[in-house]
């Protein structure tokens, strides 16, 4: 269960992003809001928890607030608001299984496979019931995973094929889909017409198997505010589940990195603009001449230049490179990585 929460929360944001797209509306009988900090936060905060009720608020946005553009108009906004949800806005046309069958087998089995099975890293849209509870490798697609079909048409329309996305007509999304939920035994005819009538006919499997858990954090483990672990120590262990890359390696990562490792990571994000290329005066890694000079005093003056920062001849080193949350010792593995090569 708690894996899923990921994709839940995917599923939120993604529908969150549609509901602002509709909340920015503007329609004949929409109340006019001015925005500043105060409405805006309003506005957010009157959407998110009406996120799954899948209420609308009907709020426009006048320009007038940040003085910048010209509100939306209606043609302009219907262009954007294409979403379909489960039971509201269902598009118009219709279509069967059987008609859906060959547009499938053109437009989509290239990369999802006849039978939905998926080619190569393109994600299977067939099979997977009863996985999900497996822990090592559940199948989350169309048919196992999501809740409600509407997702699939307004998936389809607005996304699919992923090479010429919104090219299909309505009733070509309704076929589509309708074969889609065929391969997934969800429509069993062929011939079931499927349209905004019909579509509460059919019932997605797992559509009771969404919770929805309000104003807590996605993780289990309580904040620790004291005599806590060195984050250093902590050990981040990642399993990799889905499609993608890798997707049945369990991926083990640790977060400790010591010495020229470390080194080089600081180096990388922090040093390396300046030392990479000599920019702003700086001495350049490579140029090991001037490296063997400016150690002849010992490298823990070297050390004390770069974490408390210079003036020198050259130009100015900043105190730790400009990075003050960076530690005395992660600056020191920067210089010893910076030295390596020198004698
Ligand atoms: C050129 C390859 C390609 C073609 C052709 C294509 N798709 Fe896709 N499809 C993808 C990719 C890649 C993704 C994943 C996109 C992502 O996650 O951002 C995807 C995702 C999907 C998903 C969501 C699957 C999931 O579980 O997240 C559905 C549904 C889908 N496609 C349906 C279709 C349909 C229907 C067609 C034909 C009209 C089609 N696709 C044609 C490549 C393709
Ligand atoms: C904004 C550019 C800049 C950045 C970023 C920067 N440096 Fe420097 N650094 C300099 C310049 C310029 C000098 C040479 C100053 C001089 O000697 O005139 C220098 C000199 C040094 C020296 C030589 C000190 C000595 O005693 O000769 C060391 C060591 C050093 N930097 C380490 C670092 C490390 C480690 C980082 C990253 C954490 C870093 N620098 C990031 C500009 C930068």
């Amino acid at each position: 269960m708690v894996r899923w929460k990921v994709y839940k929360f995917k599923l939120l944001v993604a529908s969150v992003t549609t509901l602002l797209i509709s909340a920015c509306s503007s329609n004949n009988e929409a109340t006019a809001v001015k925005v500043d900090k105060s409405t805006t936060k309003t506005i957010v905060n009157s959407i998110l928890p009406s996120a799954h009720a899948a209420t609308y608020e009907q709020i426009s946005i006048t320009a007038e607030g940040f003085k910048l553009g010209k509100p939306a108009s209606n043609e302009e906004i219907a262009g954007w608001h294409i979403e379909v949800g489960h039971g509201h806005n269902l598009p118009p046309g219709e279509g069967t299984a059987a008609d859906g069958e060959e547009m499938f087998e053109t437009l989509c089995a290239s990369c999802h496979g006849s039978f939905g099975e998926g080619v190569g890293r393109n994600p299977v849209l067939a099979g997977g019931e009863d996985t999900l509870t497996d822990r090592q490798k559940p199948e989350r697609t169309v048919g196992s995973y999501w809740p409600y079909a509407s997702t699939l048409l307004d998936y389809t329309h607005r996304a699919m094929p992923f090479n010429s996305a919104q090219s299909l007509s309505w009733d070509d999304t309704w076929s589509i889909s309708a074969y889609v939920l065929y391969l997934n035994d969800i429509i069993e005819d062929e011939d079931f017409v499927f349209n905004a009538e019909s579509y509460h006919d059919i019932t997605m499997p797992n559509e009771n198997g969404f919770i929805i858990k309000d104003k807590e954090a996605d993780t289990s483990n309580t904040r620790c505010m004291k005599d806590c672990k060195d984050p250093k120590s902590i050990t981040i262990k990642t399993a990799l589940l889905g499609y993608g890359s890798g997707a049945e390696d369990v991926v083990e990562e640790t977060a400790v990195v010591e010495g020229h490792e470390l080194g080089q990571k600081i180096y990388d994000a922090t040093c390396r603009l300046c030392h990479g290329t000599g920019l702003a005066g700086a001495p350049k890694v490579e140029d090991r001449v001037t490296w063997e000079h400016r150690l002849q005093e010992g490298i823990n003056k070297v050390y004390k230049h770069a974490i408390d920062g210079y003036s020198g001849q050259y130009g100015v080193m900043p105190p730790k490179g400009g990075n003050l949350e960076l530690t005395d010792e992660e600056v020191k593995a920067a210089v010893d990585f910076m030295i390596k090569d020198v004698k």
